[in-house]
């Protein structure tokens, strides 16, 4: 069995997940860490045991005895260049998403991982799900027959809306409704996106920044299909990092309702009332196991590596993913529909 030597880079929330779930993988020989928070640095090791830690993520790009990374870092400007010269040199590499911040950067990643013949991957952890999973296998195994339109609703809560928003000025379909526009254009493929709709709405946020608080976003798919997807980052606090979503899928033969809303764990105490454990996009854990989707995303990626798998979220999806919501930033700009692919003089021509 070949095991591989893994370096996670940004160990922060998320990355700190993607650390536990190498240092307990049979596949992982070494694990590193990158990090230029000393406390979260010295929290990270604590739990994972990682055989090297620094603070210059540089260092691991230089280590030939490195296999793969992992980018968790913010911000999320970080993603590219962190990526790019993991990439070149050589080094497969799971980077949470956004891919990049341009479509230019992404093609360019693209074709380094192609190149190099590397695993690329990007976290869309929300695939990972078994919810979700069972959404795409009944759209592909005909159970509703054809899909007519599709729905998405997600808002999450003020505290991680600041968080998110403290740090970069991406809109809430580039940082939120990206992990369900991939889901759904997951679970439609092989349909492509042609149109593109989208409003925002701020009240709350607008008081401080130029931030939205929501924002609606309407695909029209090649074969008329329709998706909607909304994200919204400014529910009250109940529990951090609360994470409520909705889902309907309407058919020809029938119809899917998945309530992921986690209201089937309650705690309720005296001193900080009803709260939802087990709530967040993530998820935690929990004694000896996992709630949420990040360690079996992190799993299936370090066998892809180790066990040469295909991944199960290609670079080129998550190009596609943001081509959408960059439409839908155009959108609200303009006020008016996208036609896409944007680049497409015919498809200007056939609107
Ligand atoms: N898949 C999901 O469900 C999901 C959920 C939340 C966030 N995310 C994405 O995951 C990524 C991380 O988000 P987070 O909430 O964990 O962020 P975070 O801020 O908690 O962690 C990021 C870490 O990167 C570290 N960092 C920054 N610059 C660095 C550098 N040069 N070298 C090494 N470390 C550096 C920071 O110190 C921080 O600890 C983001 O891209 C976010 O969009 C994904």
């Amino acid at each position: 069995m070949r095991q591989i030597n893994v370096a996670v880079i940004g160990p922060g929330w998320c990355g700190g997940i993607r650390a536990n779930a190498c240092a307990q993988h049979a596949l992982v020989n070494e694990l590193h860490l990158a990090e230029i928070r000393p406390d979260r640095l010295a929290e990270v090791a604590a739990e994972t045991d990682p055989t090297s830690t620094t603070d210059n993520w540089e260092e691991y790009i230089a280590d030939d005895s490195i296999d793969a990374v992992i980018i968790s870092t913010t911000p999320e400007n970080l993603h590219y260049p962190m990526t790019r010269a993991a990439l070149a040199a050589g080094k497969h590499v799971l980077v949470e998403k956004p891919i990049a911040t341009t479509m230019e950067e992404a093609d360019e990643l693209i074709a380094i991982a192609e190149g190099n013949n590397l695993k690329f991957t990007v976290g869309y952890s929300q695939r990972f799900k078994e919810k979700f999973a069972f959404v795409h296998k009944a759209i592909n195994d005909g159970t509703i027959g054809e899909p007519v339109t599709c729905l998405v609703s997600r808002n999450v809560t003020r505290e991680l809306g600041n968080k998110i928003t403290g740090r970069t000025k991406l809109s809430p379909a580039a940082m939120e409704a990206t992990h369900d526009l991939d889901f759904l254009l997951w679970c439609l493929q092989p349909r492509k996106p042609i149109r593109v709709y989208s409003q925002q709405a701020g009240k709350l946020f607008k008081q401080k920044s130029d931030t939205p608080d929501h924002q609606w976003i309407m695909v029209t798919m090649d074969d008329g299909t329709t998706i909607t997807v909304g994200a919204g980052w400014i529910l009250p606090l109940g529990y951090k990092n609360y994470s409520q979503c909705w889902i309907e899928v309407i058919g020809t033969e029938g119809a899917l309702t998945i309530d992921d809303t986690h209201k089937e764990v309650q705690i309720n105490r005296v001193d900080n009332g009803i709260q939802y454990p087990m709530s967040t996009m993530p998820g935690e854990p929990v004694d000896h196991v996992f709630a949420g989707p990040m360690k079996v995303e992190t799993d299936r990626f370090i066998e892809a590596v180790a066990l040469d798998r295909p991944v199960l979220v290609t670079p080129g999806e998550a190009r596609l993913v943001m081509d959408v919501y960059v439409a839908a930033d155009l959108s609200v700009e303009r006020g008016e529909p996208v036609t896409l692919p944007r680049n497409d003089p015919t498809a200007v021509a056939a609107q």
